[in-house]
């Protein structure tokens, strides 16, 4: 064989192996990469304090789990601090961090006037912040015209705007101590457009605009990092907690074709561990859909055409919406 055709074969094999890998990958190729060879969060989050939101449940309760199994110290918001309290007694009797290490501290990211002296009871107790995690938000299952205004207004005032009061406050702290890291759990429908989502998928937009631009004007801090998370679905309480419009929100909905929470959380920690700017965290097709929006977005107004169509033919049907809708969407289950 002459060496033309070797680097021929090597180069289709190559393609090859890429080509299967992502098949099966659940994470962008920056992710995955870490995942391999980076940092681990074990390694790089023992001992540093960690701000979660939305704490109570879903992602932000699997977060607390697996940064108290890192050796990390929490702070857990959320509005239900009955919630807060389980999680934080789960934490305790999973790990040896004590009562001192993790603080329940209860926080409506609507109410920004208590966003001060909640960011300072926090630096009070730990002495500093070195994460914040902006988890906390709510979805909407709703078609567009069929939204009143004030559901806009909601999901912006939460994604939005509550995200970025807390992060004004928080950021100061990490400037003036030259580092820290600001992690926001964005969404891929902060990537792209989602139906039944409109003023979801615009709060989550306005959420990857803000902290891309926030990121360029801190270049002359190396050691704080900015770094958005896009996944696509996940099991959590996202959907029941979703604003509805002329359907019930399902208090059961089967979640078993979305992606393992303890998963998505893995790889949002993998990331940060490896100061990751931005995720894609989503099983197939819909981390395929996130490099056609990137790379070829013709090719991704078609698809998403076409599945956006049997996902609003399956809401006005009553049936679940968020159900595993290539196979065999149910009805909803309440
Ligand atoms: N699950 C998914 O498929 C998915 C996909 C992409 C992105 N995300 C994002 O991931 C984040 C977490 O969602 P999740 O899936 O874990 O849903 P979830 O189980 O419904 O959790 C949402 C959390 O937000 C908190 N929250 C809601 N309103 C709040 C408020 N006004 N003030 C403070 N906290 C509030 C809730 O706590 P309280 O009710 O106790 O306040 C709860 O802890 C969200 O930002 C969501 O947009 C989720």
């Amino acid at each position: 064989m002459d060496l033309c055709s070797t680097v021929s074969t090597g180069i289709v094999i190559y393609c090859i192996v890429q080509f299967v890998r992502f098949i099966f990958a659940d994470a962008d190729f920056t992710l995955q990469w870490a995942t391999w060879s980076g940092n681990t969060p074990e390694n790089k989050l023992k001992g540093l304090v960690v701000w979660i939101t939305g704490a109570s449940s879903g992602i932000g309760e699997e977060l607390a789990y697996q940064l108290a199994r890192c050796g990390s110290r929490l702070i857990l918001s959320a509005r239900r601090v009955d919630e807060l309290d389980r999680v934080k007694q789960h934490c305790l009797e999973c790990t040896s961090l004590q009562d001192k290490d993790i603080l329940v501290l209860p926080l409506d990211l609507l109410e920004r006037t208590s966003h001060e002296s909640k960011t300072k009871t926090a630096v009070q107790h730990f002495g500093n912040i070195d994460i914040l995690i902006n988890n906390g938000g709510r979805s909407q299952r709703s078609l567009c015209l069929e939204t009143s205004m004030d559901v806009f207004q909601a999901l912006m005032e939460l994604n939005f705007l509550g995200t970025v009061s807390l992060t004004k406050h928080v950021l100061p702290h990490m400037i003036q101590r030259g580092s820290g890291s600001v992690v926001t759990i964005s969404s891929l429908a902060g990537l792209v457009g989602a139906p039944l989502a409109s003023g979801y998928s615009a709060s989550k937009h306005a959420l990857q605009g803000f902290f891309n631009t926030l990121r360029t004007e801190l270049t002359e801090y190396p050691n704080i990092l900015i770094s958005t998370v896009c996944p696509g679905p996940v099991q959590s309480e996202i959907v029941k907690n979703a604003f509805t419009v002329g359907q019930e929100s399902p208090t059961a909905v089967d979640q078993l074709h979305k992606m393992a929470t303890s998963r998505c959380v893995r790889l949002i920690l993998v990331g940060v561990a490896n100061n990751i700017k931005e995720m894609w965290i989503a099983q197939q097709p819909f981390l395929l859909f996130c490099y056609l929006w990137q790379y070829a977005p013709t090719w991704a107004w078609f698809f998403t055409g076409m599945l956006g169509k049997k996902r609003i033919q399956n809401f006005k049907a009553g049936l679940d919406a968020d159900a595993d809708y290539f196979t065999n969407p149910k009805p909803k289950t309440s």
